[in-house]
């Protein structure tokens, strides 16, 4: 049997139709990042500007991840693996649905797997009901750890919701604090932030 790799995997997901959201996409968005990071980000699935380009979080609430990122010393580039819930933008941006985010599961618990993170943020609602449980509830466990098959999850808010209430930019760093702590004692402890 072919070995399954992140190539396999976005491979497969370019001519994915496990679920509808297929017929509506330009590109499917398989993640991307650092191939051996320790640290994984989550959001919920593409927006417009990452179906054009099929990459995540590249439209404005990317470029705000990547500026709490790199005020926490994460980049794509160097450490962080960066991936949705769905890979294929819902109509309109809607909520993905209960199918599609079982559908694409798997090809996510893959990734995950191969990439072999010791911590994880989940970005927003989505991804929390997504990977840990649909009744959970983002304003109850943000910036608390959840053991999560022997790695450490965090949920925090989603960057399109600091976009559009600046008054959670500072729960979120808060809880990017405690991944910057964790991140020191699980992975790096000279781990360099310029901000904590
Ligand atoms: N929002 C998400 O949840 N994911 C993206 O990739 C872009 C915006």
């Amino acid at each position: 049997m072919t070995e399954v790799t992140l190539e396999t995997i976005r491979q497969y997901v370019a001519g994915c139709k496990r679920c509808g959201l297929a017929a509506g996409r330009t590109h499917a968005v398989p993640g991307e990042g650092c191939p051996t990071a320790r640290l994984m980000c989550i959001g919920e699935g593409p927006g417009y500007h990452e179906d054009r380009l099929g990459r995540p979080f590249v439209g404005p609430s990317g470029q705000l991840l990547d500026k709490i990122l790199a005020a926490a010393g994460f980049s794509r580039q160097t450490n962080v693996f960066i991936a949705n819930i769905v890979k294929c933008r819902p109509p309109a941006n809607r909520d993905p649905l209960p199918e599609e985010r079982q559908a694409c599961l798997p090809l996510l618990l893959k990734q995950i797997e191969i990439v072999n993170p010791a911590i994880i943020v989940l970005l927003g609602a989505t991804a929390l009901k997504g990977l840990i449980n649909p009744s959970a509830h983002i304003t109850q466990l943000r910036g608390q750890w959840i053991e999560w098959q022997g790695r450490l999850v965090i949920p925090t808010f989603h960057p399109s919701a600091l976009l559009r209430n600046p008054q959670l930019k500072r729960p979120v760093w808060e809880d990017f604090k405690h991944v910057i702590d964790k991140y020191r004692q699980l992975v790096n402890p000279s781990h360099h932030s310029d901000y904590h």
